[in-house]
């Protein structure tokens, strides 16, 4: 399934200042507890389980998981990548505290990074947002794997097609956002992710919660 810059661009284009005002309270707030089933608590405590203080995020939105996961070291190493200047810069602001690094990147292609390799690396609710068939995004499991240090974890969640169970409203908001290009999750499967993400790492857990996938998966 081959995959065009404008595809790519379309998964990231939502994300404006405008927004990421109103993201936490519409996707967060509302469409994770009464349309994915998968509640903002329960992906909180899946950072708080899997982060380092020495973490990579990517697809940071709002930045929101970090701002409000706990960290074990008071001086965290955080660095923020993303396709989309807005996310970075609002993310940014909002964990100033940790003095971020920020990396405009695309994750499907490979990362050329001049900076020390990371313990942790979270890509929450990225995949649902790129183009083409898991087999094709998971190419970004190996651009992120080059950038992680031995032992360290890539953790995060999606949003699937099939695998799990989806209500009437979201079978009827994902191909809403499938047809505006916010989305591409219409080939996305939970055995594809697990075969995915069995094929490059070890330690591999998949857990469905409503619509979502939560996964982690260490190097
Ligand atoms: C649905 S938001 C997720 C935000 C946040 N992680 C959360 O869980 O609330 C998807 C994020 O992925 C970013 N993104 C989309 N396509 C990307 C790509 N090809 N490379 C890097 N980031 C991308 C978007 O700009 C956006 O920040």
């Amino acid at each position: 399934m081959g995959v065009t810059s404008e595809q790519v661009a379309a998964g990231q284009a939502v994300y404006t200042k405008r927004t990421l005002g109103a993201y936490d309270f519409v996707v967060l707030g509302v469409s994770n507890r009464f349309i994915w089933k998968c509640r903002t608590p329960r992906l909180v405590d899946h950072y708080n389980r899997h982060i380092t203080p020495n973490h990579l995020d990517v697809g940071v939105g709002t930045g929101y998981f970090l701002d409000h996961c706990s960290m074990a070291a008071p001086a965290p190493r955080i660095a923020l990548m993303d396709l989309n200047q807005s996310t970075l810069d609002f993310a940014s602001r909002r964990i100033a505290r940790y003095k971020p690094e920020a990396y405009l990147r695309n994750v499907l292609e490979p990362i050329p990074l001049d900076a020390a390799k990371f313990d942790s690396v979270g890509i929450n609710y990225l995949l649902h947002c790129v183009p083409s068939s898991i087999e094709s995004k998971a190419a970004a499991f190996d651009h992120l794997k080059a950038l992680m240090n031995p032992g360290a974890v890539l953790f995060g969640s999606t949003l699937l097609h099939g695998g799990v169970s989806r209500n009437g409203a979201a079978k009827r908001l994902m191909d809403f956002y499938n047809k505006k290009g916010i989305f591409s999750n219409r080939h996305d499967h939970l055995d594809g992710l697990k075969e995915a993400l069995g094929r490059r790492f070890r330690d591999v857990s998949v857990e469905v919660v409503g619509c979502a996938a939560l996964f982690s998966a260490r190097v």
